[in-house]
């Protein structure tokens, strides 16, 4: 079949990669060692041999260790732009990073540092690679709303820098009405909201974070599927589902990607993309999950690489003029 050579080579968007997931086990070594930082694994091997993950807890825990390495500028610099130079290669021509500050700000490194380094980034990416690319700065969610307010605050100097909000870290048990009123202050700043929802949490986290939070997109949504009222709406209102099938597979929600539920969400009309989640950690980039997907899933042919390619393009934060360009 031709179908995975067209899904490598069609232009594409990602909208839901988390730029500290894409830290590879060679340049956190890299930049432990330009910084002076210690790690708790003897070599790059001994690392990667430790990405057994049995559920989103284990993973977390061994992403916010690597992420300890990061503390100038030119390190979140450096990450981002590794990143772009593989989303050149899987021809990605929009990316919206996903960054943690309070994973960083935890270790003493101010915001400005963060969002400086992965902004200059951003717009290299821009000039040298013609990938247009924006930040959304997420909340930890398993952090107090207090600390959320004051994570906002402290990019508030870089209000121009970043062109959304959203919510990542530990679901169970931290459902989106915790961040209600952060979420709406966001809103009234004219920044873009989304947040992970039913990935490992229950399909009313998903409407929560729709109700409560206000969200534009749900970053993951798998199990949405469990509620047929709430595939409905979200058919209804063309809720996009920013979708990471290889990180679904490492974090034990499906136990392979032939039992992925990508199809039956296509099936029920909605609108649907891949994304590659935590890629350093996942076993793959943005070409690896769609390839990978593709062939797993019989049922999965043309029609629905088209579909899930311009769904990428049609729920990306870009104007619609852009967008049209694109679709
Ligand atoms: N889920 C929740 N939080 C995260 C993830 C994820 O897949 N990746 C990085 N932080
Ligand atoms: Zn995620």
């Amino acid at each position: 079949s031709k179908l995975p050579d067209l899904l490598r080579k069609a232009p594409k968007a990602e909208l839901h990669i988390h730029i500290e997931g894409s830290l590879e086990p060679e340049l956190i070594f890299k930049l432990a060692q330009r910084n002076g930082v210690a790690l708790a694994y003897p070599n790059v091997e001994a690392l990667r041999a430790a990405y057994a993950f049995t559920d989103l807890q284990s993973f977390l825990d061994i992403y916010y260790a690597g992420a300890s390495v990061l503390l100038k500028e030119e390190d979140f610099f450096d990450m981002a732009w590794a990143y772009f130079e593989r989303a050149a290669a899987d021809n990605i021509v929009r990316a919206e990073l996903f960054f943690d500050p309070q994973t960083h700000t935890a270790r003493g490194v101010d915001t400005g540092i963060v969002i400086r380094g992965l902004h200059r980034a951003c717009q290299r990416a821009q000039s040298e690679l013609r990938i247009s690319a924006d930040l959304i700065l997420c909340f930890l969610r398993h952090l107090s709303e207090e600390e959320a307010f004051a994570t906002l605050e402290a990019a508030l100097p870089y209000r121009e820098l970043f062109i959304g909000v959203g919510l990542d870290s530990s679901e169970q048990g931290h459902p989106p009405e915790k961040f209600e009123r952060v979420f709406a202050k966001c809103a009234e700043l004219g920044l873009h909201l989304v947040a992970h929802a039913g990935e490992e949490g229950p399909p009313d986290y998903v409407r929560s974070a729709l109700d409560v939070l206000k969200v534009e997109r749900i970053d993951h949504g798998v199990r949405s599927l469990e509620d047929p009222a709430l595939v409905a709406r979200l058919a209804r209102e063309r809720i996009p589902l920013t979708v990471c099938p290889l990180s679904n597979i490492k974090l034990c929600v499906f136990p392979d990607l032939s039992h992925h539920n990508l199809p039956k969400l296509l099936d029920a009309g909605l609108c649907a993309m891949l994304n590659s989640d935590d890629p350093a950690y996942f076993g793959g980039y943005l070409n690896d999950n769609l390839v990978q997907t593709f062939e797993a899933l019989p049922q999965l042919g043309a029609r629905q690489a088209y579909q899930v390619l311009r769904n990428s393009f049609e729920a990306s934060f870009v104007p619609a003029e852009r967008k049209q360009a694109w679709i």
